[in-house]
């Protein structure tokens, strides 16, 4: 059923409630956890459907052939380190995998043999928890407000913007054109055009974009993907274009961490305030608390 099929569907049902009975109706359709819990699922199994759309249109490495510099990077590591996209897949399907002989995980402890080293995972996207978090414990609400995700990727922060959030403008910007086709893709499949923006383009050409969000997103965006005087240039585009005060920055790992380890001496505190977390919110069952505390949020003063 499409969007217009459901509407006459509901207004003919409501129509058929006894007058004195409708607002009852009413009250019940605007406050019922049953249809929040509805809701929720079904934003999960849209998820689940996008993830399992873009699995068959990658490799199992999820990176894409123009990606040739990311991928030496990754080989170029200290530590053995695989590269498994917490969107695409999440530890079930990575069992998964490993049992189909297709990945795998940490050789020391599943073989026991001295010889064998144990392999470091990266992801290049969040986890549909660490999004179903950030969208709906991290962040206020968002009605009216405009999000961009630099570098999206395969747009897993965008989707998860749409059906988490009530976000009326969701923009991503990526370099990688073969990624943007992939989003272009999905976009147009789930009818998410009304929401969704994509650009294929450096951030640093984007300064319009940085300086109407309301959210900014970075996570992991430079590091593996641009050389260390690239890196330096585009951290300096971003803190001289997210200057709208009360907007906000969610970034993985910490900027000071980011900036340090590029030896900028910038003093963040004049930029941005840290937003700390609440202790007693619920991480939920399906949430790592680790991960979870890699994400961070800051405020633009
Ligand atoms: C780690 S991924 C982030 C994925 C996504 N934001 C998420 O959280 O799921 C970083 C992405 O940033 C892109 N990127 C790197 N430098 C960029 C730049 N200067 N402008 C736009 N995109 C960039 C890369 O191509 C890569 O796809």
């Amino acid at each position: 059923m499409d969007l217009q099929q459901a509407q006459r569907t509901i207004i003919n049902l409501l129509a058929q409630v006894s007058p004195a009975t409708l607002p009852r109706v009413i009250h019940w359709m605007r406050n019922s956890s049953e249809i929040e819990d509805l809701i929720r699922s079904n934003a999960d199994v849209l998820l689940n459907c996008i993830a399992d759309d873009l699995r068959s249109s990658l490799p199992v490495e999820a990176m894409v052939g123009s990606e040739n510099q990311v991928k030496e990077i990754i080989q170029s590591l200290q530590r053995p380190t695989l590269h498994v996209d917490a969107f695409l897949y999440d530890d079930d399907t990575i069992d998964t995998l490993c049992e189909e002989g297709k990945m795998s995980r940490n050789y020391c402890t599943s073989c026991g043999s001295r010889q064998t080293a144990p392999i470091d995972f990266i992801s290049h996207s969040f986890s549909v928890a660490e999004l179903k978090f950030l969208f709906q414990q991290m962040l206020p609400d968002l009605s009216g407000k405009t999000l961009v995700d630099v570098g999206s990727r395969l747009g897993a922060v965008l989707y998860a913007g749409f059906v988490y959030s009530s976000a009326s403008k969701l923009q991503g910007v990526e370099i990688n054109a073969e990624f943007c086709h992939l989003q272009e893709r999905i976009i147009k499949k789930y009818d998410f055009s009304d929401r969704i923006q994509v650009f294929n383009s450096d951030i640093c050409s984007q300064s319009s974009l940085l300086n109407h969000a309301d959210v900014v997103v970075l996570n992991n965006v430079f590091e593996y993907f641009l050389d260390k005087e690239g890196q330096i240039r585009a951290w300096v585009f971003i803190m001289e274009n997210i200057k709208k005060t009360g907007s906000l920055i969610v970034t993985v790992p910490s900027l000071e961490e980011s900036l340090h380890k590029l030896q900028m001496n910038i003093q963040i505190d004049k930029w941005v305030e840290k937003v700390t977390l609440s202790p007693d919110i619920d991480l939920g069952s399906e949430t790592d608390e680790e991960s979870i505390r890699e994400i961070h949020v800051y405020r633009v003063l």
